[in-house]
């Protein structure tokens, strides 16, 4: 059995990461600047968009995370050629593309969601498709029955093995209509990438929206599919008959640039986060000057930093965009912890995403978790029975302790605590951190951080 420790050495090594301890040495404050490439969230699944075109496709501001690395192990799996300038610029050729055996795409899909959403081009291309036993991070049950529920409406058979799920499209997949019970980021993108190609019209209702998908519905149209967005989250995809390559510049990152704004928050830093952009930061822009930090939009990115004096306490509901995204909280939750008062963040969209909070707590925090949430009147998307709220009271001061990081995002929260807390704290499983965030160690390096790295 994989554990949680050998998957996370994996993460690491498949971007040349070769740490599994970081230990911090807390108190500083993080000065500097790091830039930000394109979003994992888009970019990952453009390299899957890729296996649709007739011909070469060019993907520019790829990060060197071990997200990445998977996906191009799993197209390479599927013969596409791929080159790799060095620089971020992978160009993906998938004119020879064919099927992988079984053994090889579970050795190459690690434990990234990203191999459902090979189903409809591979389907478009071969006729078939496996998809090994999916992992991602352990927040929540993380079903797939949207996607599968969407492939069979499109024509899709499908079987599912002791190794993981096999589909065969007797024939060339057909236009559905498809209402998603949530508006669910890869549901969303499964329908994309099966409908461009399929005959006929899709009707998609109560789709996500998310500027990743926003990014990924202006690729497919470069490669020749036609997709309305209508208002009401509905998108019509008119399937065509064949698609081109694409030239594209990935959307930034907006979980990382978040994620280091409140870095400089915590740890009463000042933070240039070369590449992050406004418009899809709006949301957290807000919260975040609401909590006492400040910013200022660059025309190549955004200031954050800690303006001194007493933080506030927040309200937050995580959402679907135009929402508070999930992703988010984690890092600004050790910001709360700093607050003159009582936050709360109630989370909508996983139900298992503040497992974190444990660790804070060792460090001196005071975050109670409610299971079954909090009931507001203000939802935008149905309550459901999954939800959990977060209450933060603070101020706490937070001290070093020992540390194993449990997910991405909930890591990436970890690093901060330990950073902003008074004495040492040793941090280990960081390398499930490399699938998320490209270059961190080397980025905490050039903004101060006081800290030595174990194997
Ligand atoms: N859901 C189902 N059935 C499905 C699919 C989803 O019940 O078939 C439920 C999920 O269990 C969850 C909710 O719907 O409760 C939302 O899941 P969604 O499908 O929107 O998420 P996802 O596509 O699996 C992506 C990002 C996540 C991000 C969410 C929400 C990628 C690879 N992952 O996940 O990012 O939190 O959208 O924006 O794009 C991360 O980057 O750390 C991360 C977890």
């Amino acid at each position: 059995m994989t554990t949680l420790s050998d998957d996370a050495k994996r993460q690491g090594e498949r971007v040349g990461l070769n740490v599994d301890t970081i230990t911090i040495h807390g108190g500083k404050p993080l000065i500097g600047r790091v830039d930000v490439r394109g979003a994992k969230n888009l970019v990952t699944k453009a390299m899957v968009a890729a296996l649709l075109g007739d011909g070469p496709s060019v993907l520019r501001g790829v990060p060197a995370i071990s997200d990445v690395a998977i996906v191009r192990g799993l197209l390479e799996a599927h013969g596409v050629r791929i080159t790799d300038t060095g620089d971020g610029e992978l160009t993906m050729d998938p004119s020879n593309v064919r099927s992988a055996h079984f053994a090889e795409i579970d050795a190459h899909a690690g434990s990234s969601r990203i191999p459902i959403l090979f189903c409809g081009p591979l389907l478009h291309q071969l006729g078939e498709a496996f998809i090994p036993d999916l992992g991602g991070c352990r927040i929540g049950d993380r079903p797939i029955n949207f996607h599968l529920d969407a492939l069979r409406a499109f024509g899709a058979k499908v079987t599912k093995l002791p190794q993981g799920i096999h589909l065969t499209a007797p024939e060339r997949l057909r236009g559905a209509e498809i209402d998603l019970p949530f508006p669910s980021v890869g549901a969303t993108e499964q329908v994309l990438l099966s409908a461009v190609r399929a005959e006929g019209v899709t009707e998609l209702k109560n789709a996500a929206i998310e500027p990743e998908i926003m990014d990924l519905i202006s690729i497919l149209q470069k490669m020749g599919a036609v997709i309305w967005v209508e208002p009401n989250r509905t998108i019509f995809i008119e399937g065509v008959d064949r698609l081109g390559g694409y030239e594209h510049r990935a959307l930034f990152d907006r979980n990382e640039a978040a994620s280091w704004a409140a870095a400089a928050l915590a740890t009463k830093g000042d933070i240039f986060v070369a590449g992050a952009k406004q418009p899809e930061l709006l949301t957290f822009l807000n919260v975040f000057r609401k909590v006492g930090g400040e910013f200022t939009v660059m025309e190549d990115g955004i200031r954050f930093w800690h303006p001194g004096g007493p933080l506030k306490p927040v309200i937050v509901e995580t959402d679907v965009h135009p929402g508070f995204m999930t992703d988010w909280q984690q890092p600004l939750v050790v910001a709360m912890s700093q607050a003159e008062g009582q936050s709360i963040v109630h989370e909508t969209v996983y139900e298992n995403r503040f497992g974190f909070t444990d660790s804070l707590n060792a460090m001196g925090a005071n975050i109670v978790v409610h299971q079954d949430g909090i009931a507001s009147i203000t939802r935008r998307v149905p309550r459901r029975a999954l939800e959990q709220a977060a209450v933060i009271t603070g101020p706490t001061p937070l001290h070093g302790a020992d540390i194993r990081v449990p997910d991405l995002r909930g890591g990436f929260s970890h690093l901060i605590a330990a950073l902003a807390a008074d004495g040492t704290s040793t941090i280990s499983n960081v390398g499930i951190i490399a699938r998320g965030y490209e270059h961190f160690i080397d980025k905490l390096r050039d903004l101060g951080a006081d800290f030595e790295t174990a194997d």
